[in-house]
């Protein structure tokens, strides 16, 4: 039988395990990235496992998260960052050089190779053949020493694309459309592997829209075939010998089949307050628009914002709204200002934000309340913005471009109807990229070789082997879709202290429960409980890092996001499965007693505990988890268990 893409990707780096659908596997990881707001942790981590050298092919330490130096605590960041990288070995990305996945984009991601990303939109790269895959910063510290990194086997869905996209539709609409038809959920434990005679009708930058937003159907990764797109590309970025053919087999077997005709999709919009909230622009067409934003991992690239260039040429932004571009990379902002876009953007009315995530995550142009804002972003979760009752929609930058002109949101097949002579200005991707690369230090540059640590900068927490007798109570109960912005959320305010975990962890769950973290410390152990997919959204480990300082020993939930909860076994949390039924019938406070000895039941394979709530009644509570997990739980957490490794080695 013939092998998918997916599945050639990984037999070549494949080092334990069968390529079964659901069974652990370990992979060989040629590249990782990591960023400032999980990469503190990494290289803290990657020290305290006495690492002296990074072993893999390449590894970029990048600051895109919280470039802005508001006060020394992110300078002492970004500083520690550039020591760790040139003491380790690792490239280093100064901030305001661009967000990770652009800058890893155009300067190091290759077809056929293995990359690993404490950031959840890692599986950009998967555009050009790339097998990139996100997690937390503890399994990229592993990794850079040389381990494997360990993987359920996902799935491997064929996403099947016909015919040709029509005028004023684009790859963000291929992946909206994704997201309509399959939802937040549809991508767990799955591979999406792009295939058909759609394929060669995208460029690599359109195809890596696709790719990076596939995170948030919550899938493993997505991947495209590499050809003349491929090439160009390459050829494009200056680093055409990286080219390799990657196809899959004709006999390849697929689990599952999507198919989208490309040449049906039409301008889509995620409304807000959340991806996967979408609807045809026209539907929400004439609501008062008063932020758009360009940018983001999705869609900073250069020739994302060149369309929304054309646009605005001779025409000027609606005066009720305002117009910002935060530009995926300084490379993109550099050719823009050369080829004199920045002055005619400027000279319609539009800002320009450094190269940064930033507003993606809430850190500068926070919305007005009660205000809409249109982004060309990938998330619109609640809050994320930086306000509470934020009204967050997610587009294409031709749609958001079109609303900042007419002030309201509208199909621009509508506002070019009305407008005469707007014209679909296509996608268009350079010949050459161009530009400095001043900004990336490689570790032949390197100007540290030693850590440079401020007094922000803490150490990574530990816990005890896992507890044979769990009990608590309930310290919070949760809906569904919890992600981990309402856990830690990566706020300036908030994220300046992700160095200092003590300190952090006094947000922890603020969102939902002000006065959660005092009360989880007064209550020296307990457990949270939530629904379906607890723990969306980003590789965050501080997400589980502080719940388990707060003293947080296990997590009851419908369904956990697949990042989240290897978070969870990697420090040292129990990530218990409960049914519906289970789920309605805790409240808050109940005291929860884990009726059978769960350290023996861990180390020996025991999948369903007897959960006894206010000695009253009795539930299921299910452990899904590989014989790896679990010696990783009984140690309490990936850290214990990796030293003890070395040490037996
Ligand atoms: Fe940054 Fe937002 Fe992407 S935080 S990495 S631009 S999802």
């Amino acid at each position: 039988m013939g092998q998918t893409l997916t599945e050639k990707i990984l037999d070549d780096h494949l080092v334990e395990g069968e390529l079964e659908p659901g069974e652990e596997i370990g992979i060989e990881i040629d590249q990782v990235l990591t960023q400032d707001t999980t990469g503190t942790m990494v290289w803290l981590q990657f020290e305290a496992l006495d690492l002296d050298e990074v072993q893999t092919e390449l590894a970029a330490q990048y600051c895109d998260h919280q470039t802005y130096q508001f006060d020394f605590k992110n300078t002492d960041d970004h500083r520690f960052l550039r020591s760790a990288a040139g003491t380790f070995g690792a490239h280093f990305s100064r901030p305001g050089n661009g967000i990770c996945h652009q800058v890893h984009k155009e300067n190091f991601a290759a077809p056929g190779k293995t990359l690993l990303g404490s950031d959840s939109h890692t599986p950009t790269p998967g555009g050009m053949g790339e097998l990139a895959i996100g997690a937390g910063g503890l399994d990229i510290a592993v990794a850079m020493g040389g381990g494997p990194y360990y993987v359920e086997m996902p799935e491997v869905t064929n996403v099947r694309l016909e015919g040709e996209l029509p005028e004023w539709a684009t790859a963000k609409d291929v992946i909206l459309e994704m997201l309509r038809r399959l939802s937040v959920k549809g991508g767990v434990g799955k591979v999406f592997e792009y295939t058909g005679p759609g394929v060669e009708t995208l460029s690599v930058p359109e195809r890596t829209t696709i790719t990076n937003m596939g995170t948030e159907l919550g899938a493993t990764s997505s991947l495209f075939p590499t050809d003349e797109k491929t090439e160009e590309f390459l050829e494009a970025v200056g680093r055409e010998d990286e080219y390799v053919e990657l196809q899959p087999d004709d006999d390849a077997e697929y689990a599952e089949e999507v198919t989208i005709d490309l040449s049906e999709l039409e301008p889509l919009i995620a409304k807000p307050s959340m991806p996967d909230n979408v609807v045809p622009v026209r539907e929400v067409a004439g609501e008062p628009v008063d932020q758009v934003m360009i940018g983001s991992c999705t869609n900073g690239a250069y020739e994302d914002i060149l369309p929304g260039a054309k646009m605005l040429e001779g025409r000027e932004v609606a005066k009720r709204t305002e117009m910002i571009i935060a530009p995926g990379s300084k490379q993109a902002s550099e050719m823009l200002a050369r080829e004199g876009w920045t002055a005619e953007l400027m000279a319609a009315g539009v800002n320009f934000s450094e190269a940064t995530c930033g507003a993606c995550i809430g850190i500068g142009h926070v919305p007005a309340s009660d205000s809409v804002s249109l982004r060309t972003f990938n998330r619109n979760f609640e809050g994320r913005s930086g306000i509470e009752d934020d009204s967050v929609y997610l587009c294409s930058p031709e749609v958001a471009t079109a609303a900042a002109i007419k002030g309201e949101i509208v199909d621009p097949r509508d506002l070019a109807d009305e407008l005469g002579d707007l014209e679909d200005p296509g996608f268009e991707m350079p010949d050459q990229y161009t530009g400095s690369t001043a900004d990336l230090i490689s570790p032949d540059e390197a100007i540290d070789d030693e850590l440079i640590k401020g007094p922000n900068i803490g150490d990574v927490p530990l816990k005890d082997a896992l507890d044979p007798h769990l009990e608590g109570s309930v310290l919070l109960k949760m809906t569904d879709n919890i992600t981990t912005d309402h856990i830690i959320p990566a706020t300036s305010d908030i994220l300046k202290f992700r160095s200092n975990v003590p300190k952090l962890s006094e947000f922890t769950l603020s969102r939902v429960d002000e006065s959660f973290a005092q009360r989880a410390l007064d209550a020296d152990g307990g457990f949270l409980l939530a629904g379906e997919n607890y723990g969306q959204g980003s590789s965050r480990e501080h997400a589980a890092l502080c719940p388990m300082y707060l003293g947080v020993e296990g997590v009851l939930a419908q369904s956990f996001a697949r990042i989240h909860k290897a978070n969870l076994f990697n420090f040292g949390l129990v990530p218990l499965t409960i049914d519906e039924e289970t789920y309605e019938k805790i409240e808050q406070g109940d005291d929860v007693e884990i009726v059978d000895d769960v350290g023996e039941g861990v180390r020996e394979g025991k999948e369903e505990f007897t959960v006894r709530v206010n000695d009253d009644w009795e539930a299921t509570a299910r452990l899904d988890a590989s014989e790896r997990e679990r010696k990783i739980l009984a140690a309490g957490g990936k850290l214990s268990y990796t030293r003890q490794q070395y040490d037996e080695s």
